[in-house]
């Protein structure tokens, strides 16, 4: 294991220049954008930073443009000191991005990034203004670090498409890999928010998975409905008491439009609020 520390950089501009300087020898960039509160799903993507890059950087930004009034901005968790524990840990991490919400988003700041399409529908539904929050702090973190590739988590899978869709519409010459989910061992998707969860919600929360994993055997067993997929998918998640399903979606993998028939690739996908806390999560079928 590399036992370097990452140098914490809170000026996007001394970071750039760092890192301009890394590329000017031919190192390759690697770019993990995080909200922080980093669990075993952002190391997974760190690991993979390193396998293919010269020079890992991790951004950790609470991005307050991503977030609506009435969402979770204010208590999302902030714990920078158990970040760079966890990534000690891994080792390796040249560069940690940490800026304050002024270095992102200096007085004066008015820019817009918004992408069409993949948007609309489902988070775009329930966060009309989420997406272009991403988008914008995305755009910025690839051109602060001139990235090579950027990764990010399946876990969010209509995040990924958007940006894909972005760097496409753009002409960004960014790469991205989006990498498998990583679940606790009763399949909870891992995700910062899961810290949300009283005991008795966390028992219930595994329910998602379940509910993908139904779908997935119903469709493996010749199911070409998705209204009867759907359907058994609600029966199910329906049994835990403190659910609440916001949208399940059978989709087109790549423009995530809804399927009237399942009859070939599909992506399954929901956001389920167990108590107050919103969980999403999806799998890719067959
Ligand atoms: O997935 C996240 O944690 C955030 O949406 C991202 C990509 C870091 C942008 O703030």
């Amino acid at each position: 294991m590399t036992t370097i520390k990452p140098e914490v950089i809170s000026d996007p501009r001394v970071l750039s220049e760092r890192l301009a300087a890394l590329r000017r020898e031919g190192k390759t960039i690697g770019l993990v954008p995080t909200m922080g509160a980093l669990h075993e799903g952002h190391l997974s993507l760190v690991r993979q930073s390193k396998s293919l890059c010269d020079v890992t950087v991790v951004s950790i930004f609470v991005n307050p443009t991503q977030f609506a009034p009435g969402e979770d901005y204010e208590k999302y968790p902030r714990v920078l000191d158990a970040d760079l524990a966890r990534l000690d840990s891994v080792g390796g991490v040249e560069f940690v991005l940490a800026p304050a919400p002024k270095d992102m988003y200096p007085e004066g700041f008015d820019a817009h990034v918004h992408i069409g399409g993949v948007t609309r529908r489902l988070e775009g539904e329930f966060r009309p203004t989420h997406f272009d929050g991403v988008a914008v702090v995305v755009l910025k973190l690839f051109n602060i670090s001139g990235a090579d590739i950027a990764f990010f988590g399946q876990k969010d899978y209509q995040q990924a498409a958007v940006i894909q869709k972005m760097v496409r519409d753009l002409n960004l010459s960014v790469k991205i890999r989006v990498c498998p989910i990583v679940r606790e061992e009763d399949g909870l998707a891992m995700s910062s928010r899961n810290k949300y969860l009283s005991p008795g919600e966390r028992k219930e929360a595994p329910v998602l998975k379940r509910a993908l994993d139904l779908a997935r055997k119903m469709i493996a067993d010749g199911a070409t409905d998705p209204a009867q997929v759907k359907h058994e998918m609600r029966t199910l998640i329906g049994s835990a008491p403190s659910a609440a399903i916001d949208y399940i979606s059978i989709a087109d993998p790549d423009t995530l439009d809804e399927l009237d028939r399942i009859d070939g690739k599909a992506v399954v996908l929901l956001a389920v609020k167990i108590g107050a806390t919103r969980l999403i999560d999806n799998m890719i079928v067959p």
